[in-house]
Formats: C-alpha cells, sequence, structure tokens
C-alpha cells in the first residue's frame, strides 16, 4: 500500500483502538484447525454494463486440510455477505453434509462465521466447503468490492468500473474466507459479466465462455500461494497499453496516451529488482504484470499480486500539464514502491499486521535507494533524510507514537491494524533499514536480503527470521545486533547524543538520553539505546565512511574517545545515517558553524548540514535551547545553496514564522532576505533548461517564501518576468510562480488565465494563485469568493491563501470576512463550514489583540453559529495555547531579530563580519 494521509489516521485511530480495547477482550484470530489451500471462486455481476448494480452473487469452494482430530466445527470470515447455501464435501468429492443455513452462526464483532458439524472430521484429510452467497457492490465506501463512475470526456457518458481493495480485512466482504495473511492459499477465480465490460485479475485470462442472456464468464489461471488480502479484479472498459499476456497497464481509453511515462519506469524497474533480488519476478511465481488506474481509490496504490491498482494522478502525465519533474518523481517513486511489495509483501508476508513495517518500511526504503540509482537526478538519497527520516523523527518524538513491532495480541480489531499503517510503519522502518545497511554496508545488505526473500519464498515472517539473516551476513561487530535492533523495533523513539570536547580539545565525550518534543507529555524518557557513532572531524572530514567505529552500549553512561592532536570540529552521525539526533557543546557548535562558511563549507556533507539545522529547531522546540541560538546558527545559509539543508530550514522556520506577530515580522522578512542572498542570487526566479531537479525545487521554495514574506527583489523579479514572458512556466512551478505575480501587479491577468483554463487541474492551480493578491484582495473576496461562480471548496481554499499568502495581512482579511459574516456564510452554504474557514484563520493568530476580537466576535454571533460555536470555542482555546508558547519560547529571538535589524553597531550579521573579514583580508595582500 502506499499513502499519504496518515496524520489524521494516527489521531483518529488511536482513540479509537482505545476505545475498543477497553470494552472488548474477544479473541479476533481464528486459531485454525483446518488450513485451507485452494479457493474456487466465481463471482457474478447482475447488473449491466451502464448500470451494473448493487448485487453480485458468490460461490465458492474451499480446499481444506485438518490438522486436528476431532474437529467439530469450522471457523472462518465473513463480513456483510448473504450465505445461501452451504455443503462439505470430501476428497472424493461426495457429500459429508449440508449444513442449514439456520445452523450457521456468525459473530458481527469479530466477524466470524462457525460451521457446525454433526460428525468430526478426519485428521489430515482434505475436504471441499462450498458457499452460495450475495453480496454488495458498495459505491459509497472504496472496501471489498465497490463501483467507481466517470464521465467519458467526448461523450459526456457515464461509465463503470468495478473493482476491488482487499487490504487489509476486506476480503471477506467478497466472498467467505479464511481472512488472515499467514492462512495463504491458491485461488482460482471466475468472473461472470455482462458484454461491455472486460475484466482482468491477479493473473492471466485463459478462456472466456458465451452463458445465455448476454452473460460471459472470464476464467483466470490459478495465482501462486497468496494471502487473501493480495486477491483482485477490475470490471471496466480500460484500454491496455503494453502486452497483456506480460506487462500492460489499464485505463480508460481517454488517459491512453498519459500512461507512455508509467509504462517506461516500470518496464525499467521490474527488470533492475530481478537483479538486485536475484529473483526475477516471474520466479516468484506470477507472469503477468499489470497495473490498472481508478478515479478512486482509498489510498494511492495497492500492490495485489499482478494486478497493482493506482489513483489516476499517480501514474498519468499529460503533457504540459501534470509532467513535472515532481509529479514524475511522484510516479516513479509510487511504481518502485508497489513493485517492491511483489517480493516483500506478496512472495514474503508478514506473520501478522503487527509486523506491517516488514513490508512497508522495505517497500519505502527501495523507493527512495533503489529509485536514487535509477533515476539519480531526484537525488533521492537526500530527500529521503529530509522528506521521511527528519519527518519521522517529529512524529517519534511524540507521546502519540508507537514501536514499529507490536505484540501480535494487541493488533486484533480493524482499528488496531489501519494503525499499524502509520508513518512509523514506513517511514521509521524505512530510516531504521537504511541505518543497518549503513552499519553493516551495502554488499552485506544485498546478500542478506537476497537470502531472506529466498528462505522465505512463499512463506510468512516476523522480525527475528529477518534479524537471523542481517546477523548472517553482518561484519564482526562488539555489540549484541538482536538488542541493537530491538531496541530500535520494539521500542519507541530514538536517542539525542551529546556531545562535548575536553582536555584541549583531544577528547570527546558522548552521553545519551531520549529525545522528547514535549518532555511533559507523559512519554518514558529513560529509554536507552545501542547507538552506532560514526563521525569526523576537520583532520580527515571524511563524509563517505557510514561503518560505525563503535556501537554506543546503553548500559554506558559516558562513551569517550581520544584524539592525539587537538580537533577544531567533530561531527557525528554521518550523512544521518543513523536514528538519532546530535546535541554539540556551544564551543563545538560555534566552530562547526564557522567550518560551514568557509569553502564549499569544508566538505560537511549536505546531509549533515541538514540534518544540524534540523536537530537545532527540534532542541529549541523541545524547550533544551533558545530559538535565539538556532537563528544565529543558521546564518551559515547565508553561504548555502543548496536545496537540502534549505528544506530542513524552512520545515523548522514555518514553526516559528507562523507565531510572529505582523510587527515582528518585519524583522524577520529583513533576516530572511539576508540569509538567502547567495541562494536567491544563484537561482533567481526564472526557470532555466540547464537546472537540476533539486534547483528545480529549490527555486520553487524560495520564490514561495520569499514573496511570501515581501522580499523586494523577489517580487520585483517575478512582476517583470510576468510582464515580459507570455510562456507558462513548467507545471511544477506554476502556481509558486503565478501565486507571487498575482501578489504584486498580475491579479488580474493570472484571473483571467483561471477564467480561461479548460483544464481542471490547472483551473484548481490558477485559482488558487489569484487568490495569492494584496492590492485586490477585496475584490477578489466579494466578487469571486462571495460569487457564485465557484464551489464551495475553492472558496474555502481562496480564503486560505489570503491570509496564508500574505501572512503580514491577516488583520484585514479577517476584518474583511468578519465585518459580514452573514455573506460567508451564505457563499459557503452552512455555519459550520463557516466557521471551519475561521477556526483554521484562528490558527494564525499571533496577539492577545486578535484573540480578544475573536472572543468578542463568538460572543456576539453565538446565535448564528448554533452548535458550530463549539468550533469557534476550540479555535480560541488552541489560540490561548499558541500565544502563550509564542511569550514563552520566542522572547529572545524576537529581540534578537530586532536588534539585528536596528542599530548595525550592536547587530553584526556573520555575513557582514565575514565580508569585513574578506575586506581586511584583501587590504593585506
Ligand atoms: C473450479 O470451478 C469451476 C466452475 O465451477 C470448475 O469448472 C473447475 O474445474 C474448478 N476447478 C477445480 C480445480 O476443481
Ligand atoms: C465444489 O466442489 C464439489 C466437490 O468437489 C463439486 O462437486 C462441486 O461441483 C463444486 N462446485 C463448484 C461450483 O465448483
Ligand atoms: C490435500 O490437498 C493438497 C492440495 O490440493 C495436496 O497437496 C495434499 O497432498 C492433500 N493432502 C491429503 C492428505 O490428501
Ligand atoms: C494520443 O496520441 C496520439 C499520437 O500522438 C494522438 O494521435 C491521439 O490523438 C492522442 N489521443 C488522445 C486521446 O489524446
Ligand atoms: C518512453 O520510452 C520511449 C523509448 O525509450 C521514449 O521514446 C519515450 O520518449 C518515453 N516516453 C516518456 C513519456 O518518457
Ligand atoms: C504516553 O503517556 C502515557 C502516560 O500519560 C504513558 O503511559 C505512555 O507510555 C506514553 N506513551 C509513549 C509511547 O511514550
Ligand atoms: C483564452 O483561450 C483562448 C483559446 O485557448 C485563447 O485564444 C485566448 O488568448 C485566451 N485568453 C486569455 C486571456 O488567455
Ligand atoms: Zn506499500
Amino acid at each position: 500500500m502506499n499513502s499519504c494521509r496518515f496524520g489524521v489516521w494516527l489521531l483518529a485511530n488511536l482513540l479509537l483502538a482505545t476505545l475498543v480495547a477497553n470494552c472488548a477482550s474477544l479473541d479476533y484470530r481464528l486459531n485454525p484447525n483446518v488450513l485451507p489451500s485452494y479457493y474456487n471462486l466465481t463471482i457474478g455481476i447482475q447488473g449491466e454494463a451502464d448500470n451494473p448494480g448493487t448485487t453480485f452473487d458468490g460461490e465458492v469452494n474451499i480446499t481444506l486440510l485438518t490438522t486436528q482430530s476431532n474437529v467439530n466445527s469450522i471457523r472462518l470470515h465473513k463480513d456483510s455477505i448473504e450465505i445461501e447455501s452451504c455443503v462439505l464435501y470430501n476428497a472424493a468429492g461426495n457429500v459429508v453434509e449440508q449444513i442449514a443455513n439456520t445452523q450457521l452462526t456468525f459473530e458481527q464483532e469479530t466477524q466470524q462465521l462457525t460451521v457446525p458439524l454433526t460428525q468430526s472430521l478426519t485428521v489430515n484429510q482434505n475436504y471441499t466447503l462450498y458457499f452460495k452467497y450475495t453480496g454488495t457492490v458498495r459505491a459509497d465506501t472504496t472496501v471489498g468490492l465497490f463501483s467507481v463512475s466517470y464521465a467519458e470526456e467526448q461523450t459526456g457518458i457515464t461509465k463503470w468500473v468495478l473493482l476491488t481493495e482487499m487490504q487489509a480485512i476486506n476480503a471477506r466482504l467478497v466472498f467467505p474466507c479464511f481472512d488472515e495473511p499467514a492462512l495463504k492459499a491458491k485461488f482460482e477465480l471466475h468472473i461472470r459479466r455482462p458484454s461491455g465490460f472486460n475484466s482482468i485479475s491477479n493473473t492471466q485470462l485463459i478462456s472466456t465462455t458465451n452463458e445465455a442472456n448476454n452473460r460471459y464468464v472470464d476464467h483466470f489461471d490459478v495465482t501462486p500461494i497468496m494471502s487473501t488480502y493480495l486477491l483482485a479484479f477490475v470490471i471496466s472498459e480500460y484500454r491496455a497499453r503494453g502486452d497483456p499476456n506480460e506487462l500492460a497497464i489499464y485505463t480508460r481509453p481517454e488517459f491512453y496516451n498519459y500512461t507512455e511515462f508509467s509504462y517506461n519506469v516500470t518496464q525499467r524497474v521490474l527488470p533492475f529488482y530481478s537483479l538486485v533480488f536475484e529473483q526475477s519476478y516471474e520466479e516468484l511465481g506470477n507472469k503477468l504484470f499489470q497495473y490498472a488506474t481508478t478515479p478512486q481509490f482509498p489510498h494511492n496504490s495497492m500492490e495485489n499480486w499482478g494486478l497493482v491498482i493506482f489513483k489516476d494522478k499517480v501514474v498519468l502525465e499529460e503533457e504540459g500539464y501534470t509532467d513535472g519533474w515532481n509529479q514524475k518523481e511522484f510516479t516513479i517513486r509510487n511504481i518502485i514502491h508497489e513493485n517492491a511489495h511483489m517480493w516483500f509483501g506478496n512472495s514474503v508476508t508478514l506473520k501478522w499486521w503487527s509486523y506491517v513495517w516488514m513490508q512497508e518500511g522495505f517497500a519505502r526504503f527501495y523507493e527512495f535507494f533503489l529509485g536514487n540509482e535509477l533515476y539519480p537526478e531526484y537525488q533521492l538519497d537526500q530527500q529521503f533524510v529530509v522528506q521521511k527520516l527528519q519527518h519521522v523523527m517529529s512524529t517519534d518524538a511524540l507521546n502519540l507514537t508507537m514501536p514499529m513491532t507490536s505484540p501480535e495480541d494487541s493488533i486484533q480489531t480493524l482499528a488496531d491494524i489501519n494503525y499499524m499503517f502509520g508513518r512509523i510503519s514506513f517511514a521509521k522502518a524505512a530510516s531504521i533499514i537504511r541505518m543497518w545497511r549503513n552499519c553493516m554496508g551495502e554488499d552485506n545488505f544485498n546478500k542478506a536480503m537476497i537470502s531472506y526473500l529466498r528462505a522465505n519464498h512463499l512463506g510468512n515472517t516476523e522480525p527475528s527470521d529477518l534479524f537471523d539473516h542481517l546477523i548472517q551476513y553482518w561484519p564482526p561487530v562488539y555489540t549484541n545486533l538482536r538488542t541493537f535492533f530491538t531496541d530500535f523495533t520494539e521500542q519507541v523513539g530514538y536517542p539525542t547524543i551529546m556531545v562535548n570536547i575536553s582536555m584541549e580539545n583531544r577528547v570527546v565525550r558522548l552521553q545519551q538520553s531520549r529525545f522528547l518534543s514535549n518532555p511533559g507529555d507523559g512519554s518514558d524518557a529513560t529509554l536507552r539505546y545501542t547507538v552506532p557513532i560514526t563521525y569526523t572531524t576537520n583532520l580527515e572530514a571524511n563524509f563517505q565512511n557510514l561503518t560505525p567505529s563503535m556501537y554506543f552500549d546503553k548500559i554506558l553512561d559516558i562513551a569517550q574517545f581520544n584524539f592525539n592532536d587537538p580537533i577544531d570540529w567533530i561531527i557525528l552521525n554521518i550523512k544521518q545515517s543513523n536514528y538519532y539526533r546530535v546535541l554539540y557543546d556551544t564551543p563545538i557548535l560555534n566552530q562547526i558553524q564557522l567550518a560551514l562558511t568557509e569553502d564549499k563549507h569544508s566538505g560537511i556533507a549536505v546531509e549533515n548540514r541538514a540534518a544540524l539545522i534540523d536537530d537545532l529547531f527540534n532542541f529549541a522546540y523541545a524547550g533544551m535551547i533558545d530559538y535565539e541560538q538556532v537563528f544565529e546558527f543558521i546564518e551559515y545559509l547565508s553561504t548555502e545553496i543548496e536545496y537540502i539543508p534549505w528544506f530542513a530550514a524552512y520545515d523548522g522556520l514555518q514553526d516559528v514564522t507562523k507565531r510572529l506577530t505582523p510587527q515582528q515580522l518585519i524583522n524577520f522578512e529583513k533576516y530572511l532576505s539576508d540569509i538567502t542572498l547567495a541562494v536567491y542570487a544563484k537561482l533567481g526566479v526564472n526557470w532555466k533548461w540547464q537546472d537540476t531537479v533539486l534547483e528545480v525545487y529549490n527555486r520553487n521554495m524560495q520564490v514561495s517564501w520569499l514573496c511570501k514574506y515581501q522580499n523586494a527583489a523577489c517580487n520585483e523579479d517575478v512582476q517583470r518576468s510576468f510582464d515580459e514572458n507570455l510562456e507558462k512556466p513548467s507545471p511544477d512551478y506554476r502556481e509558486t510562480f503565478y501565486c507571487a505575480a498575482a501578489r504584486t501587479s498580475g491579479y488580474d491577468r493570472v484571473l483571467a488565465l483561471y477564467k480561461n483554463e479548460t483544464n481542471s487541474n490547472d483551473r484548481q492551480l490558477l485559482w488558487r494563485a489569484a487568490s495569492c493578491t494584496r492590492n485586490s484582495a477585496r475584490s477578489h473576496y466579494e466578487i469571486e469568493i462571495l460569487g457564485n461562480s465557484t464551489s464551495v471548496a475553492l472558496k474555502t481554499a481562496g480564503i486560505a491563501q489570503l491570509y496564508q499568502q500574505n501572512p503580514d495581512l491577516i488583520n484585514t482579511v479577517y476584518s474583511m470576512i468578519t465585518e459580514d459574516i452573514q455573506s460567508l456564510a451564505n457563499a459557503l452554504g452552512s455555519w459550520s463550514r463557516t466557521a471551519d474557514v475561521l477556526s483554521e484563520m484562528a490558527d494564525y493568530f499571533t496577539t492577545r489583540e486578535q484573540q480578544q476580537q475573536f472572543s468578542d466576535f463568538i460572543e456576539k454571533n453565538s446565535a448564528s453559529f448554533g452548535d458550530s460555536v463549539t468550533t469557534l470555542k476550540t479555535a480560541l482555546t488552541t489560540v490561548e495555547t499558541n500565544v502563550q508558547w509564542a511569550e514563552r519560547r520566542l522572547g529572545r529571538l524576537v529581540n534578537f531579530l530586532a536588534k539585528r535589524n536596528g542599530a548595525a553597531a550592536v547587530g553584526l550579521t556573520l555575513a557582514t563580519m565575514l565580508l569585513m573579514m574578506m575586506s581586511s583580508l584583501l587590504n593585506l595582500l
């Protein structure tokens, strides 16, 4: 699976999981006394191609082997399907007994169906359990078998697609089955459908038979031995690109041209995996490999064996609209991710849902690191550090985090299982896998993976099976590897390593303690970890060797090492290869900062520059250091032009800038202009053919920030470029550029472009861009947003743009909206949506005056808002928390920025100091 909506899930599911855990101690596991080996399944669509209906017929014969004596009943899963008849046959095909419907028992909560038997079955014998039933083709949700529709572009005719999503436990919505990942079997599928449709499934279509009444049955080849959640089929009018017997992408005919890029990518990726794993895709047991796209899906994609399903937007590149670098990176990563699952997940499957990371962590890992080998232009190895590792480190420092591996019996309900599909199983696991790879060396790691995949082909594993293979190929080390592994997989969180140097800069001492973002939130601060230590100093500045020089044992309080000669600086955790933060003593940090401003940043790796920045922002957030120190340190950025450190910087800055008052922002703007001088001089606002991918991303980010914070050069340059140049910016820069243009004098033209645009993607983009306007904010609000030419979704997005893209204008926007709140409520068609808009806006309030105004407003209008007044009151509480946080944490920073911007005599910036140093050097020469 690949998804990007984890933030909300995490919290919602945590709450749900706790609720269920409190009220139920049911056993959701089957503990089967029989093992299924073969499902012979027929699904029949009742409706026609132009109206597929909401019901399907099903028949299934499940071959079972009894593993115990005295089997008097058989327990398996079903969800909302209606059983019509149930028969048990013996191996010879004779009826053992017919089980009346009234005899079957069903437990709703665990979705277990019990088939009682009048006589015990013989142990170690095959039987066949037959069911005839009907089920629902769902239209309102995207689970089990469901239908979605789209309007054909040329004709406007509604077309239907029927497709499946069985992960995690939805196969039971489609057929009665032993719906647990370890209960693998082979599947033989038959699909009965009307003419007009065609069907595809995991395996090859072998034949189609014609029945009466416009009914055709498609017969598919038997699947490899696999889990129930990997079964899939799609019934549609799709057209295939490629060879339907080998490798093909299915999408609606009008999208055919947009799948060329995806097809090219998968043609490269699949053979490459075969090389890396020394086991080809075909050898896994299925010759066929297909993609299908869908307008609606619960995730970005799903790795059904032989039939990966993607949301349309993931794998379609429309020339000139959705074929920018960003989109191509997204496509490439999703394809590599899903293809990895053919090995990690489909062939070698987790024993139980408590080990989701053993599939998702590897898929995420290869997505970036195999991606980096095949498509080096995206520098995914570097991007991983800021996009995934640093990101998940924030989650993993909060009380709501969880360990990668949970005890099996703690994961029972659907909510428990869904909760496992969170950032920890994806990004943290990928970070830990990367740490292992770097510690043991890439060659050893690859060998371990080859042997793990081979040994467990078609099997099910738990973490210790993986650890066996890692240990087998690990170079000799003085540490307990199993403890090292489980410190990070079974415990939550990670350590901060604190570094200081003493004895004339020759002796380095390290200590560890768990990093917590909110030390008072109930998290266990005493956890300790086995920490691989890598470091380099100014003496050798080697940022290539990622083999640990030692493992800092968790029972030791201090680790220490000496140098013969004094050192100027030391950097730990080379390339942020391992999963921890590093807190340097102030004297070392000052030396590092100096080194960063020297030629080529003294060779300090780009990942470490990003790590230094990200760590400092997090230490400040946690109250371990002051933000003033962070802002002083990142003055080094005035010499930084690379995307990766800047990404980390803006990621940290956004928490702070969101809390600065409009008054304080003026000083921040000056600061930002100063530290971006070099990078802005290099990138400018105009795209160039020779840009690297990361330069394109970097310009996008810089222009977005600089123009938003009223950097004069940025706004003038965009304005000039927009006036002189009628060429459309590339798709991935389009929104940023048009937004910046609308912010200055380009509003009318951007709005005209929006009104004229027919491509739906670009229409939304241009709308958001037009909503960045400053000068025409009032008319944009009154005519466009309050008017009735746009959807409620666009109106809401437009209001957010008005103040988020012009943070200094928040008071103006707030007054404009609240002076006539009735009009907004009319335009949005509801008071509850109006409350949502205000609540989102309140998250940007930074002053006591705003808080007071908001509070008065709520009081005055509470009658109009009705029940939604709760939303507003919650938002008001958040304002209090935010303002308090700023008062507590940002005082010194605010003074620092004011002083720095004020008297030059007091606030000499690092940049000017450097300039002075350089010019005095020049004078000497
Ligand atoms: C599966 O069922 C179909 C139709 O019911 C039948 O033709 C086929 O022979 C069965 N397969 C096996 C292996 O029994
Ligand atoms: C199910 O299996 C039994 C026993 O082998 C056989 O008699 C019956 O025809 C099968 N039904 C279907 C629909 O395949
Ligand atoms: C049961 O069926 C399986 C799969 O069809 C077969 O491999 C196995 O030999 C059978 N076992 C017995 C005891 O007949
Ligand atoms: C697809 O591309 C071909 C060749 O460039 C073109 O002739 C055809 O009109 C395109 N089809 C669609 C649906 O855009
Ligand atoms: C796909 O690959 C072909 C052959 O290498 C190439 O000509 C074509 O331009 C590629 N298409 C895209 C969209 O990358
Ligand atoms: C969160 O806090 C509670 C106590 O408030 C504690 O029992 C629990 O272990 C904490 N969770 C984590 C993951 O640290
Ligand atoms: C609107 O679109 C038409 C056709 O694509 C084009 O000729 C015209 O110049 C466009 N107008 C504007 C203001 O961009
Ligand atoms: Zn996945």
